[in-house]
């Protein structure tokens, strides 16, 4: 048998739950995804090393100056807007997007390889 005061008691307990659940949630969000160590690039012109955790910690950059796309819902990978091949003068190819992106700032920071062999070098 339920009676009205078992209810009641009950629908105190999942309110509570539920708000506890709540706080909860808020207080701990989901963890940023992990971001690589280092990745190696596999291509025709010869594997490219990019340090990854070593560019993002020790050459003091943030996400954005190079994850320029970052919103809410995040994306992390280049390819899946700059595509193998590009028509579109404002929209680089995948190639050239890493190519303006890793040896514009080299250039621009005076430090790290400009070079086609000091990157594509394995
Ligand atoms: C110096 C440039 C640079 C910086 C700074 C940087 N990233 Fe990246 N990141 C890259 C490149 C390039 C890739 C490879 C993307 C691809 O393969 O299309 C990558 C890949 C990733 C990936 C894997 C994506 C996938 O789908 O494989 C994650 C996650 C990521 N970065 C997160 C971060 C976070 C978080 C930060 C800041 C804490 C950050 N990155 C800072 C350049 C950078
Ligand atoms: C969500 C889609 C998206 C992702 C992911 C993305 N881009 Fe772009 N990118 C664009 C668009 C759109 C443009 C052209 C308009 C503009 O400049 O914002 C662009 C332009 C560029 C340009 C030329 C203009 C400039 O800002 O100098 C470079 C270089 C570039 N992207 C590099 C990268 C690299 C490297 C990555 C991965 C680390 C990346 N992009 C990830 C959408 C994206
Ligand atoms: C926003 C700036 C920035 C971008 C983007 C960037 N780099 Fe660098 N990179 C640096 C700086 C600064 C150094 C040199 C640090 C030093 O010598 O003290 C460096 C050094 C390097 C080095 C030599 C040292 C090491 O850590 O291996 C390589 C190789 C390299 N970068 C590859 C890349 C590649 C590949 C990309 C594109 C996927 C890229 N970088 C994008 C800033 C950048
Ligand atoms: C700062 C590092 C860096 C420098 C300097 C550099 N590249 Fe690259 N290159 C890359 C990265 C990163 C990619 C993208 C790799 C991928 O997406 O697999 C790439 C891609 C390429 C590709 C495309 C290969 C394919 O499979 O589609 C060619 C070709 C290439 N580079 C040639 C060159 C030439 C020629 C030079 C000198 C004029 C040069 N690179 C200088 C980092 C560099």
């Amino acid at each position: 048998m339920t009676s009205n005061k078992d209810l009641k008691i009950a629908s105190l307990l999942a309110l509570v739950l539920f708000i506890t659940g709540i706080t909860c949630y808020a207080a701990f969000p989901p963890p940023a995804p992990e971001e690589p160590v280092r990745l190696m690039f596999q291509n025709a012109a010869g594997k490219v090393l990019f340090t990854h955790a070593v560019h993002n910690q020790e050459y003091d950059l943030s996400c954005l100056d190079c994850h320029h796309n970052i919103e809410d819902d995040e994306v992390y990978s280049c390819k899946e807007c700059h595509q193998a091949t590009s028509d579109d003068e404002s929209m680089p190819s995948k190639t050239d997007a890493f190519h303006a992106q890793c040896i514009g700032c080299h250039k621009e920071k005076g430090a790290g390889p400009v070079e086609c062999n000091s990157c594509h070098a394995l």
